[in-house]
């Protein structure tokens, strides 16, 4: 029998862990897995908020079964319809049939379009209540935080706001589920991650939702990832307020793309005179290598980028233009951008990353640097250029 992990007296966490998809949203690599959390409250009316991915059903009814054996669910409460949280949502309305899901305007449609279920649906709205015995959920509103359905779920006797994605991290729940039985620091990185990957984009929703929570006394935040703050609250609010706010601290990401060493002994230059400039936090990856996924999250965490491409088939090489494109599409906003880049023939990759920079509007630093062939004098001269011209801007 699971020993039950209590949030409260009759507030159980029920979620799982998944050290076995390799990519989520089968994109983001998840070196360290990431867990599905879902909570269940034993009252007078059984509530399950959120489910798992399906793939881990087994486990997570185990763990239900363990705090409320035969008794039914009464209720389901869905702040996201996300499948890693909606995925087990049709099982459980078979297994529990007079279950009633709980979720706003816009779950309503998703549920029906997911899994053909158009009854035993409470539609609540902004500030809304449902009394469920001792306890009563209240529902707010954080749409695009991450899909348009998404709210938050508030317990105020307790006060817990179960967050659904917000707050969220990779990571698997290894032993310790809450922030003071793990070290923190641990999952600080893969908490930027989360959001720099799954809602980096909407940094002016997440704004809006960090607004609402302002008003509540909140002890706990339950989210759908990673583990459940109860120390370190404030600090996890201040970092959702920075990272939704694109600002970025005092550092630079050096990306770049090479076939043969060319483009990246440019970076190594750049890099070099960075350090002699004062940069200290300095981070280089080849992007054949380090999935954008962390050069990301690098970026989210550094105000400076400096960007560096071979030009192929008279493009960026397709690795960098990966890169730039999923920069593009978050719309990551706010930083200083360098670029540089080498060519044997004919030169387009420069002229390709700054067309970059007029898209998403990034401070452009220094004068780029184009290489044909192999480094010369000036180029060398040129790449020390750059990075002073980025030592200065970082500095100010
Ligand atoms: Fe964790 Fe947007 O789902």
């Amino acid at each position: 029998m699971y020993q039950p992990v209590n949030l409260s007296d009759a507030i159980y966490y029920v979620g799982v862990n998944d050290r076995r998809t390799n990519l989520f949203e089968n994109m983001w690599p998840l070196e360290r897995g990431i867990a599905y959390n879902s909570y269940l409250i034993n009252d007078e009316k059984t509530t399950l908020i959120d489910t798992v991915e399906i793939g881990h059903i087994d486990k997570f009814l185990k763990k239900i079964k363990s705090i409320i054996g035969d008794k039914p669910i009464d209720y389901l409460v869905i702040n996201h319809m996300e499948p890693d949280h909606a995925g087990s949502i049709e099982l459980l309305t078979k297994l529990y049939p007079n279950m009633q899901l709980v979720g706003n305007k816009k779950t309503g449609p998703m549920v029906a379009g997911f899994f053909g279920i158009n009854d035993h649906f409470i539609e609540v709205a902004e500030g809304d209540t449902l009394n469920i015995g001792k306890h009563t959920l209240q529902f707010y509103m954080i749409p695009m935080v991450h899909w348009p359905e998404t709210m938050i779920t508030w317990e105020a006797s307790n006060g817990i706001v179960f967050s659904g994605d917000a707050f969220g991290s990779f990571g698997t729940l290894d032993g310790g589920i809450f922030d003071d039985e793990i070290e923190f620091e641990y999952f600080v990185d893969e908490m930027r991650r989360y959001y720099s990957n799954i809602v980096g984009k909407y940094g002016s929703p997440v704004q809006k939702a960090l607004e609402k929570l302002k008003a509540l006394d909140i002890k706990i935040i339950a989210a759908t990832h990673g583990p459940i703050l109860r120390s370190h609250i404030a600090d996890m609010i201040e970092m959702y307020d920075q990272w939704s706010r694109y600002e970025a601290g005092k550092g630079v990401v050096i990306a770049y793309a090479s076939m043969y060493g060319y483009t990246e002994e440019m970076a190594e230059v750049i890099a070099r005179e960075l350090a002699l400039q004062g940069i200290k936090a300095i981070r280089m990856y080849d992007v054949s290598k380090t999935h954008a996924s962390h050069i990301i999250s690098d970026i989210f965490k550094y105000k400076g980028v400096i960007l560096g491409s071979p030009t192929y088939n008279n493009e960026l090489h397709p690795n960098m233009e990966s890169l730039v494109n999923k920069l593009e599409h978050m719309g990551v906003q706010n930083h200083y951008l360098a670029t540089f880049g080498s060519f044997t023939w004919a030169g387009a990759a420069v002229k390709k990353l700054n067309a970059f920079a007029e898209k998403v509007k990034w401070e452009t630093v220094g004068t780029p640097v184009e290489q044909k062939h192999a480094l010369k004098e000036d180029k060398y001269e040129a790449c020390r250029a750059v990075a002073v011209a980025m030592a200065d801007k970082i500095k100010q």
